[in-house]
């Protein structure tokens, strides 16, 4: 099946979440839908088709003696070395010898791949727009398209990429138990803001967690609003803010009895953000913690069994 042709989303909002003293720098975006005819539901992704700086290019360009203006052909087509620099080859990653034929070595450039962020928004709060919550990494070839060339006004291409396996239960009253350190808690705003916009009476907890509370407490402003007036439990796990680190799991352990009594109740369970460290770390403790109320043999098929269903869902990357 053919894909349809990205969307150019003119970027409405951009700024820093993270403190700007901090070395990491998490991002807000808001980027327009107006006229593209694209939809989302909450839980689902963004997929953004980045293209490398123009200063990139030119670095590049220099390294292979070429102005841009010479074609080369690739697979059987002919591009224009300066587009197929700018919009085909991951220049993070060249190749060790830039020696030789244009073409040759141009085919040896990785590929420029999209890449997939979260949708930080609903259709039912935002309108037209969707939001985002993006991580600059160095060296990262997106990250640092968002978050250094994309600039206020200008477009990015986008397309939506539908995350069936994450979503709001279709009852509303169904509490709903979201896990989601540093940008993990990106899909979270938009679960929140559906459930709100729609007079969803099921109870919210969110664990959140990042490195400081003065400089990390992404959409503060959001969680505590929802918490003063009732509609949301938040616990927080901010790991440097003392000397020995606290993350997301040591708070779901204190609270693993509460836990406990939302599963019984039909909680949903979700976790979303890093796949490495962090989503196994969590899951050991969610064994824990409902391990103390199953005997030890119960409890992966008692996981299996939230997973079947539709309670257990992971967005992990
Ligand atoms: C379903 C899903 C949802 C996601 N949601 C979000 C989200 O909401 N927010 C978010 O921020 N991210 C999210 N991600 C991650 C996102 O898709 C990207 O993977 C992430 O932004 C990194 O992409 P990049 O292009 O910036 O980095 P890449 O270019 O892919 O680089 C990845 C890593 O490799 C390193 N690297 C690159 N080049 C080199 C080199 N030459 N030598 C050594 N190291 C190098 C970079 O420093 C970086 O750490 C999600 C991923 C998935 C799959
Ligand atoms: N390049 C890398 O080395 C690296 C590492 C992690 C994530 N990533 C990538 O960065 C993005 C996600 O980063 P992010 O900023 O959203 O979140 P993050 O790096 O996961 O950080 C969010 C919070 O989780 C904490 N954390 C670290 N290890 C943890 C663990 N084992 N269990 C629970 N919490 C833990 C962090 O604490 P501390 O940092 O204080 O320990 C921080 O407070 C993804 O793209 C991911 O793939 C890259």
């Amino acid at each position: 099946m053919n894909e349809s042709p990205p969307f150019y989303a003119t970027i409405k909002e951009q700024r820093r979440l993270s403190s700007p003293h901090s070395s990491k720098r998490t991002h807000h975006f808001e980027l327009c839908l107006k006229n593209s005819g694209l939809t989302y539901r909450t839980g689902d992704c963004v997929k953004i088709h980045p293209t490398n700086s123009v200063e990139a290019v030119e670095h590049c360009l220099k390294r292979l003696g070429a102005s841009g203006e010479e074609h080369i052909e690739i697979k059987g087509t002919s591009w224009k070395l300066f587009d197929f620099l700018h919009t085909q080859a991951n220049l993070k990653r060249p190749p060790r010898s830039l020696e030789g034929n244009l073409s040759d070595t141009c085919a040896k450039f990785g590929k420029l791949m999209p890449r997939f962020y979260s949708i930080a928004s609903a259709m039912e709060e935002v309108g037209q727009e969707v939001h985002l919550t993006v991580r600059y990494l160095d060296e990262g070839v997106c990250s640092q398209y968002l978050c250094e060339q994309a600039q206020i006004g200008s477009t990015v291409p986008i397309s939506i990429y539908p995350c069936d396996h994450f979503k709001l239960p279709e009852d509303p009253h169904q509490p709903i138990i979201m896990i989601g350190p540093g940008t993990g808690v990106a899909p979270f705003r938009g679960f929140l803001q559906e459930r709100i916009a729609k007079g969803a009476p099921g109870k919210n907890w969110l664990f959140f967690g990042e490195w400081t509370q003065e400089g990390h407490f992404f959409y503060q402003e959001f969680w505590q609003h929802l918490q003063k007036r009732g509609q949301l439990q938040l616990d927080l796990a901010f790991s440097r803010d003392q000397i020995h680190k606290i993350y997301v799991q040591d708070r779901i352990k204190e609270k693993g009895d509460l836990l406990w009594h939302w599963l019984q109740e039909g909680a949903v369970l979700y976790l979303c953000g890093d796949a490495k460290a962090m989503a196994p770390a969590v899951e050991k403790v969610l064994f824990e913690v409902c391990g103390r109320h199953l005997p030890p043999e119960e409890v992966i098929p008692y996981f299996k069994q939230l997973k079947e269903a539709n309670r257990y869902q992971k967005d992990v990357y």
